[in-house]
């Protein structure tokens, strides 16, 4: 006898039972995003007339110092509860010595100060790296075409030192050289500023993603050759959690990942192997994708919301975004 298969009457798991109206799905979201997650990254430019709207970065400008004031007073109203300087250095005052990087007048230290002033409660995080005062554009010092690491990282020891002093809350290497988060941190105790975190981006690829910041402060002209020699190779995964491991044990009280959205991988998995506070940098060109795509109306603008709930899903505590004061407006409507 043929036997008749068994036909369930109806499916066994009907999982859109949860998903039938907003109140459900409200009540079983696994994850959400606030604005206490969100870090705004502001530019900030001493150069007369640079101010104003970055190409390749549409919506986002750079600020005058009265410009981060106003920024910062925005952040406040809005809840976002930390931002992140970028300095656009003056192109005359970029050298090979980088001595305008631990300057306390340059103008990263002058817009921390503003900033302090008018938004006391505002966490205010820094980034460490020559970059911006590098002529030749890299985040280290270079001799004979190599970048070099001990000497960088004395330098970044400097600039981290007039960053605290200037009133940053958080510091945030960026450079990549080996070594840096315990000089850092050394130089911060000795120095009474034992309260100052480092953030470290310490899962930092080599990444053509960064192409947009390198426009918006000023960088992109001037690189010479590229950022392989320091930053990681997009191929791996475990240098990665070597770094954020070494990281942590240096010294680090939180660890960024970076680029974001092509890295949600290294984002879980950093947070479940070291369970440390975590952080994605959704960075310039992942920005300029999106909102280059919202523009052209290719893309709705709900890829915003739903790119940086990714975030919060693959285990981040919290993002650097430009999007950060629109949808910091967006949660405040909903
Ligand atoms: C500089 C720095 C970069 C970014 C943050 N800090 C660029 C780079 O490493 O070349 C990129 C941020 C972004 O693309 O939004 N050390």
């Amino acid at each position: 006898m043929p036997s008749t298969p068994i036909v369930p009457a109806f499916p066994s798991a009907r999982l859109r039972r949860l998903r039938r109206t907003p109140a459900l799905r409200a009540l079983t979201a696994e994850h959400r995003l606030s604005v206490e997650n969100l870090i705004w990254p502001i530019f900030v430019t001493e150069v007369a007339g640079g101010e104003g709207e970055i190409p390749s970065m549409p919506g986002v400008e750079r600020l005058t110092l009265d410009g981060a004031k106003r920024a910062a007073e925005r952040a406040m109203e809005l809840g976002i509860p930390a931002v992140c300087i970028f300095p656009h250095s003056d192109p005359d005052l970029k050298t090979e010595a980088c001595e305008r990087a631990w300057d306390p007048e340059n103008i990263g230290n002058r817009a921390i100060r503003a900033i302090k002033q008018v938004a006391p409660e505002l966490a205010v995080m820094t980034d460490i790296a020559l970059d911006p005062y590098n002529i030749n554009g890299h985040d280290g010092f270079v001799r004979n075409g190599i970048i070099v690491n001990d000497e960088t990282v004395a330098a970044l020891v400097r600039m981290a030192l007039a960053q605290a002093e200037a009133g940053a809350d958080i510091l945030g290497p960026s450079d990549m050289m080996d070594g840096r988060i315990a000089a850092l941190r050394t130089a911060l105790e000795d120095a009474g500023h034992k309260d100052v975190a480092i953030l470290s981006y310490a899962a930092k690829y080599a990444s053509g993603f960064y192409g947009p910041f390198r426009d918006a402060v000023g960088a992109s002209g001037r690189l010479v050759g590229d950022k392989k020699t320091y930053q990681i190779n997009p191929a791996n995964r475990e240098e990665a959690l070597r770094c954020v491991a070494r990281d942590l044990a240096e010294g680090a009280d939180m660890v960024m990942v970076k680029p974001g959205m092509p890295y949600l991988d290294i984002c879980r998995e950093v947070k479940d192997r070291f369970a440390a506070p975590t952080y994605a940098y959704q960075v310039s060109g992942e920005y300029a994708m999106l909102e280059g795509a919202i523009r052209n109306g290719w893309l709705g603008r709900e890829v915003m919301l739903e790119s940086l709930l990714c975030f919060r899903r693959a285990g981040c505590d919290g993002v650097l975004t430009y999007f950060a004061p629109a949808v910091a407006e967006l949660l405040a409507r909903e």
